[in-house]
Formats: structure tokens, sequence, C-alpha cells
């Protein structure tokens, strides 16, 4: 199976917004990451509109060619304003405000009452559903249960890890929960906090079909250009994976 990788544009309108005006445009970072060799684009709109906007998802979904990923809260709030917009893929993920990124994955055991109507409501319009979730094997079976047709798994605690710490405890895990949703039938993905440094063995877990990359990406595309920054990461993930 090949891995493909989503490139996240959020940093690109966190830096537009900076300055509330129309510079830089994620769109236009998407597209470069597109003809880079990016499979797939994710955004995340959140509750307070900190970074992307309503009207990126609209354009965005006009000018992809490649899959475009919505990540958000699993409020009506958000439905309204996403599903309109028609992505691909929506990825459904806890939120806070206080928050300067997703911290943790969802709690699908706790909200599952709250998330079947959610999932059933994206996959009648023909979204796709993916669950942003912890390694954790209990979490991944009622992923399957409430009918999404993927999970994110979190790298997030992996990745946090210092790099000359030994990560093989928290491969494993990721390792085991990949092969649970493959076994389940769900598509398997995975992100958070990865860099060139770290992905190699996320990349290397055969079952994960994606790895969604925004931070440190959109970083390193600060000093040497989308292009340069995407063929690195795709570089860096085909090496892991022969
Ligand atoms: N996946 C999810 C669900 C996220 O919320 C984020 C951050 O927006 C990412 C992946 C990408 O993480 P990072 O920006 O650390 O690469």
């Amino acid at each position: 199976m090949t891995l493909r990788l989503g490139v996240n544009v959020d940093h690109v309108a966190t830096l537009r917004q900076a300055r509330g005006g129309h510079e830089p445009e994620p769109v236009a970072a998407a597209l470069l990451a597109q003809s880079a060799g990016a499979q797939g684009i994710t955004v995340h709109l959140r509750a307070d509109r900190r970074h992307i906007q309503d009207r990126d998802l609209r354009v965005l979904k006009e000018v992809l060619a490649v899959p475009l990923n919505v990540e958000c809260a699993a409020t009506s709030e958000a439905m309204e304003a996403v599903i309109p917009a028609k992505p691909s893929w929506v990825t459904l993920v806890p939120e806070s405000r206080e928050e300067l990124t997703t911290q943790g994955g969802l709690d699908v055991i706790f909200l599952q009452g709250m998330l079947k109507p959610v999932v059933r409501e994206l996959r009648s319009a023909g979204i796709h559903v993916s669950l942003f979730v912890d390694p954790v094997l209990d979490q991944i079976k009622m992923a399957a249960k409430v009918e999404a047709h993927a999970v994110e798994l979190n790298t997030g605690v992996y990745s946090d890890l210092p790099m000359d710490s030994d990560a093989s405890a928290e491969v494993a895990l990721l390792r085991e929960a990949a092969r649970l949703a493959s076994r389940l039938g769900l598509k398997v993905l995975a992100g958070h906090g990865l860099t060139l440094q770290n992905v190699g063995p996320v990349a290397a877990i055969p079952e994960i079909e994606e790895l969604n990359i925004g931070h440190s990406l959109i970083g390193r595309a600060v000093f040497v250009g989308m292009e340069r920054a995407v063929d690195e990461m795709l570089t860096a993930m085909q090496e892991a994976r022969p």
C-alpha cells in the first residue's frame, strides 16, 4: 500500500489572519503542495476561525484536484459550515478555545451517543468520516461501531518524545492500533507533530495509508519553499516504506 502525504495549510492562514488581509493565501499554498506531489490537503475549521475561514473551504473545494480533508469539532455549528462545502473527508477532532493545537484524540467511547448522528449526517451527505483518536484499542473499536470510515491515529505523544529517547513503546502502540483498525475495516491515517526527523518509524507502519503534516512542513517551507519541503517529506516517507 502506498503512503500518501496530506499537507495541512492552516499555518499559512495563521500568517494571513495576523494582518487580516489577503496574504499569504492558503489556497496558493495548497496548490503548490499539490503540484509538488501532496496527495491531499487538510485544513482545520476552528470555532474561533483563528486561521482557516469558511471562504477557504469553498475555494479549496473548487480548485483542488486532490481530496480536501476538513478537521472540525462535532458541533452543529461546524456541520453547518462544513457540509455545504462538500469536502471529500471530514476529520472530527476535540477542540477547546484555549488550546494552541489539538490536544489528544477524541474520546469516542464517552462521546459515542453524540458522535453517531454526526457521522450519519456526514455519511448521508456523501462525505467520508475520520475520527482523530489516540492509539488506544477500545477507542478504535468504538470508532468502527459508530461507523466512521477511518481513524487518524494521534502521533502527538510519540512526536513530543525527546529526539534521543527510546520511542519503541509509543511506536508499538501506534502499530497495534493501526493493525486493529485495519482488521476492523477502517482506513488508517496518522498525524500530529510529525517532522522530517521523526516521520520514519510512523511511515514504516504498513497499515497507515496517509500522514497529515502541517506545522513542521510549513515551517520548513518558509526557508526552502513549499515544493522542496513537500518533496523532502515525501522522500523521507518513501525511504521508510520502500
Ligand atoms: N492531524 C490533526 C487531527 C490535527 O489537528 C493536526 C494539527 O492541526 C495535524 C494532524 C497536523 O499536525 P502538525 O501541524 O503538528 O503537523
